[in-house]
């Protein structure tokens, strides 16, 4: 995780990269720091444990037109100033900041730094030295000792580089974790993602696995790690500077709950073509060609690839397997003889999801990425990608990206079997649009909820049957992230067998019920928990006369239910963290783009 900016040019650098560390601040939020070139004071670093609104707090007024910036998700040592990047050699030549894990740290102490006294706990500290160590045995070539680093540094990294006796250029080296460069008019960047650049550009570079790059206020140079210098046309995004900021909303997450209809409109119109849903003949045609869909993905991402296999199933007829990924990658099933790796995520990095990528390419099958972010690892890595066009997703709770997944989904079953014709297809979706706006109107009752029954609460149950279920884990997922109140999903007609024992007097249970075949048996189960004392909550489209809070929602396809079921658990979490005080796009400990296995 963490992210990482740099910037060269002519304009004042502190605010470039403080800004860009703002957008980067959902890769990781413990520490922050930035390190800037002046001609007079040399290199000068602001760090510390803390937000960004800390750091800013922190930086002096020191010149500067080129720097590197940092925002920390711990993994090697607790969050502390001295933790904090960036981080720099001993003999102060050289200044990195780092995102990624470095594999082979404990063999590479011991090989090179016998008795050296490292100052913080991190494996980046080791990477600085190691450089200048390169550096010096090899006559100060910078590049050579570049091209030493890769070869012997086994993990992730992108890393931003400042050179003390030549600050007109920034170097950055990339492996496994995500490395774009902006190129600007007199300025060029680096950055995790086009989100910390995008107030000073629209166009990237792209960054392959063991490539390295010189950038000056001019110039970008890609190379390979053998020296080769690489020719790479840059590409615009797309993405609007106005879509990164929360306007008049209080919270990032509560502005991308009520982005949701859009979101299902804007995927209709993205992959509408003549007049038809359509998604391009040769992913329909592989999808269609194999016999198995293994669907690999985690957290949020993971709950909508259970949905995606009921879509996949009831409405394209092919047999799908959901995994998730870091389990996969390790203790791999049998596959069948054609199948198809099927990657959700929402910003194609998750490491655990590219670590099963890089497995299943070696063993020759085909691979399709489902991704919010173009351009991303796991899409450039796949055979395929589909993209979600939600829009940046900012708050590190997932809510529009898990929508958006199984609209898509939705549209990709339907072409491959025959049980939804076109017309039918864009009408249901366009319905489900319309109802996500009716519940997002209703958001006193789901404040109101929150405060009755989750305010104080120590823990809480999201039950559900059928595709319900699968509702319920993603409910309960969405609570406890940013609330911290245990919450758990599950299958209603579990309850009995175990569960029901920790429900006592004010339990919160809080159940799915959108299919008429289980309406009966779950509302049955609400009984048994209210008999014993728990507090009910049901979302479903009926009404009942049980003495229960509820949510009403209007009628859609049935096997699109989750796409409105969903939204009221995202506000009754949002409204639950309110009430409890909490830091509702960051919630502790998580970061969103997972890129540590
Ligand atoms: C939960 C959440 C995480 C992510 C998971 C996968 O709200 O955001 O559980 O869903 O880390 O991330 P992606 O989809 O980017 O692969």
């Amino acid at each position: 995780m963490c992210g990482i900016v740099g910037y060269i040019g002519q304009n004042d650098v502190k605010e470039i990269l403080l800004t860009g560390l703002e957008k980067l601040e959902y890769r990781g939020y413990d520490s922050a720091g930035i390190a800037v070139y002046n001609e007079n004071e040399g290199v000068c670093i602001f760090k510390d444990q803390g937000r960004i609104a800390h750091l800013r707090s922190i930086v002096e007024d020191v010149p500067s037109t080129m720097g590197i910036g940092h925002t920390r998700w711990a993994t090697h040592g607790e969050p502390n100033h001295v933790n904090s990047h960036p981080h720099q050699s001993a003999n102060k030549r050289f200044t990195l900041v780092h995102n990624g894990v470095i594999e082979n740290e404990d063999e590479l102490r011991e090989k090179y730094f016998d008795g050296f006294n490292f100052v913080s706990e991190t494996d980046t500290e080791l990477v600085v030295e190691l450089f200048d160590q390169f550096f010096n045995q090899d006559d100060g070539d910078i590049e050579i000792a570049i091209r030493q680093l890769i070869k012997v540094l086994h993990g992730s990294y992108a890393l931003g580089i400042i050179d003390h006796e030549n600050p007109d250029v920034l170097y950055a080296i990339k492996n496994k974790s995500p490395l774009l460069i902006g190129k600007g008019d007199g300025f060029n960047m680096i950055g995790s993602d086009s989100l910390a650049m995008l107030k000073q550009t629209n166009t990237f570079y792209e960054i392959d696995d063991l490539e390295y790059v010189k950038i000056t206020r001019d110039n970008i140079e890609i190379f390979e790690m053998t020296g080769v210098k690489v020719k790479r046309d840059p590409f615009v995004t797309k993405i609007d500077a106005n879509d990164i900021e929360k306007g008049v909303y209080p919270h990032f997450m509560l502005k991308e709950i009520d982005e949701q209809p859009f979101v299902i409109r804007r995927i209709i119109q993205e992959y509408e073509k003549d007049g038809k849903l359509q998604i391009d003949q040769e992913i329909v045609d592989t999808v269609k060609e194999s016999d198995r869909i293994y669907i690999i993905a985690a957290g949020t991402s993971y709950n909508a690839g259970l949905i995606g296999k009921q879509l996949l199933e009831k409405i394209g007829n092919k047999p799908v397997e959901v995994h998730i990924a870091s389990e996969f990658v390790y203790n791999t099933p049998i596959v069948s003889k054609k199948p198809l790796f099927l990657f959700v995520s929402q910003s194609g990095e998750t490491a655990d999801c590219r670590a099963v990528l890089v497995k299943i390419k070696k063993l020759g099958y085909k691979s399709l990425t489902l991704t919010n972010v173009e351009g991303s690892t796991l899409s450039r890595e796949a055979d395929y990608t589909l993209l979600l066009h939600a829009g940046p997703e900012i708050a590190v709770a997932s809510t529009k990206a898990y929508t958006a997944n199984i609209a898509v989904l939705t549209i990709l079953s339907a072409l491959i079997g025959d049980n939804m014709n076109h017309e039918e297809l864009h009408h249901e979706l366009s319905i489900v649009a319309t109802v996500i706006e009716s519940i997002c109107d209703e958001k006193e009752l789901f404040d109101e909820i929150a405060g009755k029954y989750l305010k104080d609460t120590r823990n809480c149950f999201y039950i559900g049957r059928h595709i319900d279920y699968y509702v319920a884990l993603e409910a309960a997922l969405k609570l406890k992230e940013i609330s911290y109140i245990q919450t758990e999903g599950f299958a209603a007609g579990e309850l009995k067998h175990g569960t029901i024992a920790l429900i006592e007097k004010g339990t919160p249970v809080i159940a799915v019920i959108s299919q008429d075949e289980i309406n009966l048996n779950t509302r049955s189960n609400v009984k048994e928990v209210k008999s014993r004392g728990g507090n009910t909550v049901v979302i479903s489209q009926k009404s009942i006369s049980q003495k229960t809070d509820q949510v009403i929602i209007d009628d859609v396809h049935p096997t699109l239910t989750p796409l409105v079921t969903i939204v009221p658990t995202q506000l009754i979490a949002y409204y639950a963290a309110l009430h409890r005080d909490l830091d509702i796009d960051k919630p502790r400990n998580l970061a969103k783009s997972v890129t540590v296995e």
